[in-house]
């Protein structure tokens, strides 16, 4: 069985960061400059992170709306606490991510039957069947794909090769999802901490994440017109499974959630989010400056 496990307790115990202040920032965003191919000089690698940002907004209004459920039964305060942070982050992701649907629109793509697409099979179609704890699960594993999205991107170097707001969006909102990735992990462990509970949570998000992953990717690779250029798939071969090795470590990660004492923060990789806020904070001092 899981085990529960509260804010402070592991944080005494272990190098936990204390989240149960969960600060808010705020960013103004223009996507209107951004290049077509603005990572890596490489279409497919381009629509992997396009493809993520176009399953955010839906993803993120459901983990809000799931998570606010079950918040008024959560015992520790500092959860419920942390819980708050959490919606505020996630909302400002949302709002971000929502404004990448229309620059993408504006570079001539054709997003919209695969965004109708997934919110039906996605989101109300099982949610509508299974109901909202495993929903919570369901987030739960979801917040585990995006916490290794988040590592890949401040680890592998990726985002070093890239440029412009996407970066930008892309790094703060991996720091936020390093800095919250307990926060609904230790929620459904409140609400329900049965074993098989997670396991169909993390299933039913492998179910949906990798499919439409795929799917959006090809889309836009396909609409491009790059589908069968020699490049399109030795990209697709780096970012899956020689350089980011995508697939690989979310092979390793599924196998650690696997465990049943498993917890977001076993592995502390929060210095991964503080460099981040670091550098961000220190061009907003600078952009402050009377010069
Ligand atoms: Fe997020
Ligand atoms: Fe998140």
């Amino acid at each position: 069985m899981g085990k529960v496990l509260h804010l402070n307790e592991k944080y005494e115990t272990s190098s936990r960061p204390p989240n149960e202040k969960l600060p808010v920032r705020k960013f103004d965003w223009d996507f209107s400059k951004t290049q077509n191919y603005w990572l890596d000089n490489s279409a497919f690698k381009t629509h992997v992170l396009n493809t993520i940002s176009l399953m955010l907004p839906a993803a993120e209004r459901f983990f809000v709306d799931t998570v606010k459920k079950f918040a008024k039964e959560v015992k520790d305060d500092s959860l419920r606490e942390a819980a708050k942070g959490f919606y505020g982050q996630e909302i400002q992701h949302y709002l971000a991510h929502d404004k990448t649907l229309q620059m993408l629109r504006d570079q001539g793509y054709e997003i919209d039957s695969f965004l109708e697409v997934y919110q039906k099979f996605g989101y109300d179609f099982w949610h509508s069947l299974l109901g909202d704890k495993i929903g919570l699960s369901a987030t739960a594993g979801f917040e585990h794909y995006t916490a290794l999205v988040a590592e890949i991107g401040l680890t592998s170097g990726i985002l070093d090769r890239s440029s412009g707001e996407m970066k930008r969006l892309f790094e703060w909102h991996a720091a936020e999802e390093i800095e919250h990735k307990s926060v609904v992990f230790d929620v459904l462990n409140e609400i329900d901490d049965n074993y098989f509970l997670r396991l169909a949570g993390i299933t039913i998000s492998s179910i949906i994440f990798y499919p439409f992953l795929f799917w959006g990717t090809f889309r836009l690779v396909a609409q491009d017109g790059a589908l069968f250029e020699p490049k399109t798939w030795k990209d697709f071969l780096e970012i899956f499974f020689t350089k980011e090795k995508f697939l690989v470590r979310a092979a390793e990660m599924a196998a650690e959630y696997l465990d049943p004492d498993f917890h977001p923060w076993d592995k502390n990789n929060s210095h991964l989010a503080d460099n981040v806020f670091r550098k961000y904070d220190e061009q907003r001092t600078k952009k402050a400056e009377p010069s």
